[in-house]
This record gives structure tokens, C-alpha cells and sequence, in this order.
């Protein structure tokens, strides 16, 4: 399945859209509809809680997009990402072009090196400088004193704000900080719809750790995060590990590890976890000239804990959701999203079968003893098969159909989306009904 139908199906039911697109579009940046907003929100709130809501000792932060300049000197992203970098068109590995070729870049003949990670020759860029964040000015003059950066990534926004945290809630190491925003990268190649796109949003949790602890959190952490994500139903088997070679290892990283899926355009990192070791910390010690260290009162003790991060994308994390779920059920012609109903946009959709003989009042009782429950959404429009099959497009778990018997003994069908079957129960029983299949769903 081509990530096309992912896409026109994103369009077509209000999941995703190209932002900008009565100017012919904007390139790798996406506006979320009605539906996408309300999917993305119920997977962010999923992390939200595992993280902040199932441990004790993991605490919420929201920091700014744009930090002082130096946090990025200090980060190594002002330096890291000014080397010329080469890209491959293949694969979209990226480069420093010093990795794959001996001497002055520019003497390089890029089209007959071939791309360590795919094989492929002939599809390498020729090198550029290339700084992966994008710059602004802050206040009315544009000038090198006021520059400022859209963060590339949420953790630093963390780093700066840790001992603050750490005071403020008398937290004791070992302890997490959690944060969900957006981040921002000028991407030389960004493809694959919402994969890889300029303007994202990262779900980070940075622990903090003593040092020789940092191995076996890592283990830890890396189990935890696996297991998360039973809870949006994806395919265990569409999931694996992939550990980072030394030449793959980010500036910061002992020791990391991505969390892949398999895309229709190949395994592809959905969320990385990373042994960051103290680099950050004391790169904010020396950069700021203040103590980062944490003061340990069992041992009267000072020391930089080392920090075990895990970064998931959030639109990668729902573009794998989606990919999951979409299923084109030939036998019955119909294409479902088979979304799991804990992170369904809609949970059900109430038609009434007529629009008369009393079935719409009806209905907006049932809609009226839905809502405080669900979100549920009212169809009275075209023929029912029609409503279904648009609500199976859209992920709709349930569709609860009134009928003239609803009339006079109070009951309804309740359908459900994979199946087909239909089960008349009565309307004081939906609620109860419909959690009961939401938490037995598998
Ligand atoms: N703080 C560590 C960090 O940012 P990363 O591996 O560069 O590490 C973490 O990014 C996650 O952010 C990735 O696993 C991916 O899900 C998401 N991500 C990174 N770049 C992205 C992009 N251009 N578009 C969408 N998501 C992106």
C-alpha cells in the first residue's frame, strides 16, 4: 500500500492538509483537520499520562520555542550543524561530507560515491553549508547581535529549566521531565507527507540519573517505551529496535537506540532513546558559567546526573498509526481506518434511519446522553450504508443506528466498524456498552 492512499484518504476525511494550499502548497509544512487534530491530541495525551500521570517522579514542563542563542552554542547545534553536509536522495541519509570523502569536499565527484546506508550511487547532493536551524531576529532591527533560533528540539528547554524544576518540586535523582512541543528544522530533503517536515512536534522525556545508573535506565527506559505502544494498537510485529553505530551516534550520544516502523516506504525511526551522559549539562555549566550540578543530601554531594532522554515525533508516531491501521477490506469494498477506539478521532456516530416519525428527536437524546462520554458526531444524511462507510474511512469504532422498534422499546443497534455485526441494546446500556468494547479491543 502506497503512502498515497494514506494521504488523498488524510485529505478526503479531514485528517491532514497541505498547509498553504490555495498558493500551491508550502513545502514539508501540514495543517491537522478536524480529524488529524483530534487523533494527534488523543496519542499525546496517551504519552502524556504514561509519563506524567503513571510515574511519581516524572513532572511536566512547557518552555518556550525561542531560547537564548548561546543555549544553542552551548548544545552544539550552532557548530555541528554548520559542516557542509551531503544528502542521499535515495534514503535520505545525511551526511558530513569529511564522513564519506578525504580532503577538500569540494574536490569530491559525489556522483560516483555510493551512500553507505542504501548502496546506491549517483544519488548523492554535492556538498553545502547547511544549518539545520532556522533563524529569526528578535526586535525591530535585523542584525548578527539579535539572532535567535527555532528550537530543533524540545530538550533543551528542559536542560535549562532542570534545577529550577528539580527545587521547585523537591525531586530526588532519579527523576524525569516530560514535555510535548513543537520543533523546527530547515530540512534539505523532506518527504514521505508528514514523515519528515519541517515544522513538527516531539514528545520528549529527559531522566536524570547518577552516573553508573545510566546503563541500566537506558534498559529500562528502552522496554517502557516498546510497551507504549500496545496502547495505540500498532502491530507489534510492524516494530523493532535499531541501535546506532559509532558513526551514527549523535554529538551528545553514548549510547542510543531507535524505535523503528515499518513504513510503505521502508523501517524508518518513529522515536529515539538516548544515553546523552552529562554532555548537555556541562556543556550549560561552561557555556553559562553557573552550577548545573544537583546537590545529593544522603552523600553531601554534588554531581552532574547523567540524563537518559526519549524523544518520540508525534506526527511520525501518528503516520505510523495511520499506516497501521488502514485496511482495505476488498470482500466488503469499503476502506476502514482501524484505528483503535482509545485514540479514534469519533467514537460513534448516531444515525437515525428516517428523518421523521420521531427517529431525529430521538437521536439527539442519544446524542445528548453520548457526549459527556464520548465524541460522538449526529448523520441523518444519505442512505445509511453510505454513513457507515464514511464513518469507516474515518476510524469510527461504533455506529449506533435508531429505527422505528427504537421507538417503542428504547433500544438501538450498535455496529461495530471491523466486524460489521450489529447488536441491539437498549440506550440506558450504551455508555456502558461501548466502554466495555473499547477496553476489550484488541
Ligand atoms: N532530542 C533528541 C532529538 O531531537 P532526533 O532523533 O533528532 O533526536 C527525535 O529526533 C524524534 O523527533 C525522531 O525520532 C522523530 O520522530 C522526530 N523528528 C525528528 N526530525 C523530524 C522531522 N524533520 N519531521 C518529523 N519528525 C521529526
Amino acid at each position: 500500500m502506497s503512502i498515497d492512499k494514506i494521504v488523498s484518504l488524510c485529505k478526503r476525511r479531514g485528517f491532514i492538509f497541505q498547509s498553504s494550499e490555495i498558493y500551491g502548497g508550502f513545502g514539508a509544512i501540514y495543517d491537522y483537520g478536524p480529524l488529524g487534530i483530534s487523533l494527534k491530541n488523543n496519542i499525546s495525551q496517551l504519552w502524556w499520562r504514561a509519563m506524567t500521570q503513571l510515574h511519581e517522579n516524572i513532572v511536566g514542563l512547557d518552555s518556550g520555542i525561542l531560547m537564548h542563542p548561546k543555549v544553542w552554542e552551548a548544545s552544539g547545534h550552532v557548530g555541528a550543524f554548520n559542516d557542509p553536509l551531503v544528502d542521499c536522495k535515495e534514503c535520505k541519509a545525511r551526511y558530513r561530507a569529511d564522513e564519506l570523502f578525504e580532503g577538500d569536499s569540494n574536490d569530491g565527484d559525489w556522483k560516483k560515491i555510493a551512500c553507505p546506508k542504501c548502496g546506491t550511487t549517483g544519488n548523492l547532493t554535492e556538498p553545502r553549508q547547511f544549518n539545520l536551524m532556522f533563524k529569526t531576529n528578535v526586535g525591530p532591527i535585523e542584525e548578527d547581535s539579535n539572532i535567535a533560533y527555532l528550537r530543533p528540539e524540545t530538550a533543551q528547554g528542559i536542560y535549562v529549566n532542570y534545577l529550577l524544576t528539580q527545587n521547585a518540586m523537591r525531586l530526588k535523582v532519579p527523576f524525569g521531565i516530560a514535555q510535548i512541543g513543537k520543533a523546527f528544522r530547515n530540512e534539505i530533503i523532506a518527504r514521505n507527507f508528514i514523515f519528515r517536515t519541517r515544522e513538527f512536534e516531539q514528545m520528549e522525556m529527559q531522566y536524570f540519573v547518577k552516573p553508573g545508573d545510566d546503563d541500566q535506565s537506558m534498559k529500562d527506559w528502552k522496554f517502557e517505551r516498546l510497551k507504549f505502544y500496545d496502547q495505540l494498537g500498532i502491530n507489534s510485529k510492524k516494530l523493532r529496535f535499531h541501535e546506532h553505530g559509532p558513526n551514527e551516534l549523535a554529538h551528545y550520544a553514548k549510547e542510543a537506540w531507535d524505535i523503528e516502523f515499518e513504513f510503505s516506504f521502508g523501517w524508518s525511526e518513529i522515536e529515539g532513546i538516548h544515553n546523552r551522559t552529562d554532555y548537555d549539562l556541562a556543556r550549560h555549566q561552561e557555556f553559562s558559567g553557573k552550577k548545573m550540578e544537583i546537590f545529593d543530601q544522603q552523600n553531601n554531594d554534588r554531581f552532574l546526573p547523567f540524563i537518559i532522554e526519549t524523544s518520540a515525533g508525534l506526527n511520525r508516531m501518528m503516520l505510523a498509526v495511520l499506516s497501521d491501521a488502514y485496511w482495505n477490506d476488498e470482500e466488503n469494498n469499503r476502506v476502514v481506518m482501524k484505528l483503535h477506539p482509545r485514540i479514534a478521532p469519533v467514537t460513534a456516530v448516531v444515525c437515525p434511519l428516517v428523518k421523521k416519525d420521531g427517529l431525529p428527536e430521538l437521536g439527539r437524546k442519544v446524542m445528548d446522553i453520548l457526549k459527556p462520554h464520548f465524541k460522538v458526531i449526529y448523520d441523518q444524511q444519505g442512505s445509511i450504508g453510505k454513513r457507515y462507510y464514511r464513518q469507516d474511512e474515518a476510524g469510527t469504532p461504533y455506529g449506533i443506528t435508531l429505527d422505528h422498534q427504537s421507538i417503542d422499546d428504547k433500544t438501538v443497534t450498535l455496529r461495530d466498524r471491523d466486524t460489521q455485526v450489529q447488536n441491539r441494546i437498549s440506550i440506558d446500556n450504551l455508555v456502558n456498552a461501548i466502554n466495555d468494547s473499547i477496553e476489550s479491543y484488541s
